[in-house]
């Protein structure tokens, strides 16, 4: 009912607007003052976390996409080999496990199939599984050793928006709390980063304060077939959360690659008109990256592709190359996601909306596939 949405036109956009609110619920209590992470709800000893030799993430969709940004967390902070799978894929090929894995499935339901079998197997296998599930009770939590629950509160729309965001927030917790445990080289960033951590729920708000040229762009492009979405680093999966969410809600053939490939194929696609969207990491940091990337954008503009441009606050050497310039504040590389996935949530939603689609309950998808 319209009572439920908020005065929200839809779920998707109640749910996008309350981004802020559930990155802030989901991290607090975990953070102490002193800037430690708690996590005594996570019930594995800490010299297992100590000991393990090798984290597997496995998930599907946007929780997969998730995981894969965990990947690059991990293995950072922590220094521990990290696999991202998709749980439909994971039990088939036998993968190697053991007690020294720590597994960790992602689900927002908690009710999907495919990760819930994943679990099984990694449990049969003898390695430790953490879920980070958005469904108190649900059945991977039940059926796992521990669970980090992100608190985004029920998401109706099916299209996946403010559990993504939490999603992440619990990945960085736990890829922290894994360096705090094991010690790491990293003791001074993890503290850094964690501060960051701590104002991030109102970066997110201002990027949703300054959406309207986003929409405006969303209702000029209805017209078209395709959209590309281009990262690197962090940024590729958030160019393939951005095409998924393009996918489901406007059924449009959108694919995200990661921009090194381009040169390796997908840059055939690139014609006059195509939109393409860029995500561009830090220029602080990995400067080296943003450097590759803005060789990227040149590339594919020189090609005719209509650039929009996703860059932190104060990179001006993306200036030129944008057709169209998205700014998101400027955060640590690793937290960037956290930031640069909204505009393109807004993107997919206003987009879908303006095809005269149903952005609540996209064609053929149910809110958790609870079949294999
Ligand atoms: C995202 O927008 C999706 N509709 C879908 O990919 C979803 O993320 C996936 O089915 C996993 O669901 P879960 O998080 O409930 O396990």
């Amino acid at each position: 009912s319209a009572a439920e949405k908020g005065g929200y036109a839809s779920f998707m956009l109640k749910e996008i607007a309350e981004q802020p609110k559930a990155v802030a619920d989901t991290l607090l209590g975990r953070i102490d003052a002193e800037g430690s992470l708690t996590l005594d709800e996570v019930r594995i000893p800490a010299a297992v976390l100590r000991e393990a030799t090798k984290v597997v993430i496995v998930a599907c969709g946007t929780a997969f996409h998730a995981g894969l940004i965990a990947k690059y967390a991990i293995e950072h902070w922590t220094r521990i080999p990290c696999e991202v799978e998709l749980a439909s894929e994971f039990r088939y090929r036998d993968p190697i496990l053991d007690q020294g894995t720590l597994v960790v499935a992602i689900s927002q339901s908690g009710e999907t199939m495919d990760t819930l079998m994943a679990v099984r197997h990694a449990r049969e296998q003898g390695a430790r599984v953490l879920a980070i599930c958005n469904t108190n009770g649900s059945t991977i939590p039940r059926e796992s050793d521990a669970v980090l629950y992100t608190h985004a509160g029920p998401e109706v729309a099916v299209a996946s928006t403010k559990a993504f965001l939490t999603q992440l927030v619990a990945c960085y917790l736990v890829a922290l709390y894994l360096g705090q445990v094991r010690g790491t080289q990293w003791g001074d960033e993890i503290r850094a980063v964690v501060r960051d951590l701590a104002r991030i729920a109102e970066d997110v708000e201002r990027v949703l304060q300054t959406m309207e040229p986003v929409r405006e762009l969303a209702r000029s492009l209805a017209g078209h077939d395709t959209v590309l979405f281009l990262g690197r680093h962090v940024g590729h999966p958030v160019a393939l959360e951005g095409a998924l969410k393009l996918k489901e809600l406007a059924y449009m053939h959108a694919e995200g690659f990661a921009a090194g490939e381009l040169k390796h194929g997908p840059i055939a696609l690139i014609e006059e008109g195509l939109p393409v969207v860029v995500v561009v990491p830090s220029p602080r940091g990995r400067s080296v990256l943003h450097g590759k990337i803005v060789s990227n954008i040149q590339e594919i503009r020189a090609r005719g592709a209509r650039t929009i441009v996703i860059a932190e606050e104060g990179d001006e050497a993306v200036v030129p190359y944008a057709d169209h310039l998205v700014r998101v504040p400027a955060t640590p590389t690793l937290l960037q996601p956290l930031v640069s996935t909204v505009p393109l949530q807004v993107f997919a939603c206003e987009l879908a909306t303006a095809r005269g689609n149903e952005v609540d309950q996209p064609r053929n998808l149910a809110k958790s596939v609870t079949v294999e």
